[in-house]
């Protein structure tokens, strides 16, 4: 089983909104058997809370699934857990190193950074920005092509 974590600061927009469509993804694909996936957050805030309001309104409207998603943290173990831990935005990705401290950890990355011709490396938090459209179009290309380069490097 590959496994694939999304990360996001609080967990509740960002990161459940990638769960989601990724997995929509994977189970239209027929690999819902091969690859599992997961979010949370750095931050501990909404811990246990369901995704926000914004997320959930855009996942109801593009008939995507959120049933059953609640807020955790990330912790350590994660990084080792997981074989693809996927972060929406540099800080993300600053903040999971310096938990990885010199212990060595699977694979890290921005989902941005596997669209190659994306305009934007992060993808901008709704919970300021309150442009919940912009995630899903962001991430929805994100996960395309995360899925894409998963199923060539895993020979799925
Ligand atoms: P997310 O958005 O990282 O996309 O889930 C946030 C949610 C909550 C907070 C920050 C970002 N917060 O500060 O509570």
């Amino acid at each position: 089983m590959v496994k694939v974590l999304f990360v996001c600061l609080g967990n509740i927009c960002r990161s459940p909104m990638a769960e989601a469509i990724f997995k929509d993804m994977v189970q239209k694909k027929g690999l819902d058997g091969k690859i599992s996936v997961d979010s949370a957050g750095t931050g501990n805030w909404h811990v246990g809370e369901p995704p926000h309001e914004g997320t959930r309104n855009l996942l109801t409207e593009k008939n995507i699934s959120f049933e059953g998603l609640k807020a955790r943290q990330v912790v350590a173990g994660d990084l080792t857990e997981y074989d693809y831990v996927i972060g929406m935005d540099a800080k993300n990705i600053g903040d999971l190193q310096r938990m990885a401290g010199n212990v060595p950890v699977n694979h890290v990355a921005r989902l941005m950074d596997y669209v190659s011709d994306s305009k934007m490396q992060d993808v901008p938090d709704p919970y300021f920005t309150g442009n919940f459209d912009e995630v899903y179009d962001l991430v929805s290309e994100g996960c395309r092509k995360l899925l894409e380069d998963i199923e060539a490097r895993e020979k799925l």
